[in-house]
């Protein structure tokens, strides 16, 4: 699978990617309570990783992504990307890629992808170059000229996939981004999405309610509690790669889903 075109190669061993999040808190202030949505978590991300966090509704797993994103700013603590804080969101470091496609339905799927670099003002024909690249990587070669509408709803965030991947972020955040799809589109696209983190190199901070997309994707995975959120255990999935269907059955497998789902337990 080769690399985006016109894109600085992830060079192994550099700082790209490396996130280092140190005692951080988030605290809502709202009209009648102050309410603390996570608690001194510490986490240190090396690059390239694959990390999924985990944990019961409401423990701050969206929080902690859009701190990590530079759409909110913590209220104790750390947080540093490529070794720098991030005040607000920067697309050359960090690309974050939500539940709901939200694609413009009004832009064919070329467009769409196009959008972020359009609007840093890339010219049309780099930024065409790079759309069709990126949709390619995804495995929609030959549908860029196709709305939203004429597209499934895989399809539509493998569009979103590519607009994230568009600008070669060396982070990416991934916020329940198969939810809505049905389990055989999930389980294809999260084979595609290991495919082409496999080939770009990027660390990615994925969260998921689904245990076994957590174990079957992850090389580490992050439980947090109930809220106020904290990280409750941090385990390292040793299973090879490439993970193959045969695994989510095998004794290993099913030990790492226990372990995550006792805590989850304790936590609901
Ligand atoms: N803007 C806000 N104002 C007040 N409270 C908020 C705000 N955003 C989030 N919260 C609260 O912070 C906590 C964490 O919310 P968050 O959305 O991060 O949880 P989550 O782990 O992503 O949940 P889910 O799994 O349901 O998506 C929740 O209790 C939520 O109600
Ligand atoms: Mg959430």
């Amino acid at each position: 699978m080769q690399p985006l075109a016109n894109v600085t190669p992830f060079k192994p061993g550099s700082r790209a990617g490396a996130i280092q999040i140190s005692n951080v808190g988030q605290v809502f202030k709202t009209a009648t309570q102050d309410v603390v949505a996570l608690s001194d978590v510490s986490l240190d991300i090396k690059p390239g990783r694959f990390v999924v966090l985990v944990g019961p509704s409401g423990c701050g797993k969206s929080t902690l992504l859009m701190m990590l994103a530079g759409l909110r700013q913590q209220t104790s603590g750390t947080i540093l990307i490529n070794e720098a804080p991030i005040p607000q969101p920067d697309p050359n470091r960090v690309g974050v890629i939500f539940q709901e496609p939200s694609l413009f339905p009004w832009l064919t799927a070329e467009e769409n992808v196009e959008f972020p670099l359009a609007l840093r003002r890339i010219p049309r024909s780099d930024r065409r170059a790079k759309a069709v690249d990126a949709l390619k990587l995804v495995g929609l070669e030959g549908f860029g000229k196709r709305h939203p509408h004429e597209l499934s709803g895989g399809m539509k965030q493998r569009v979103s996939i590519a607009r994230g991947l568009v600008q070669d972020p060396p982070v990416l955040l991934m916020d329940e981004p198969f939810a809505a799809l049905d389990e055989q589109t999930r389980m294809t696209m999260g084979d595609e999405l290991l495919r082409i983190w496999a080939a770009t190199g990027k660390t990615v901070v994925f969260v998921t309610h689904s245990l076994t997309e957590a174990v079957y994707l992850a090389d580490e995975v992050v439980v947090m509690s109930a809220r106020p959120g904290r990280i409750v255990d941090h385990l390292t999935i040793s299973l090879p790669r490439p993970r193959t269907y045969e695994m989510l059955g095998g004794e290993t497998f099913g030990t790492l889903r226990d372990r995550i789902w006792r805590h989850i337990r304790k936590s609901a």
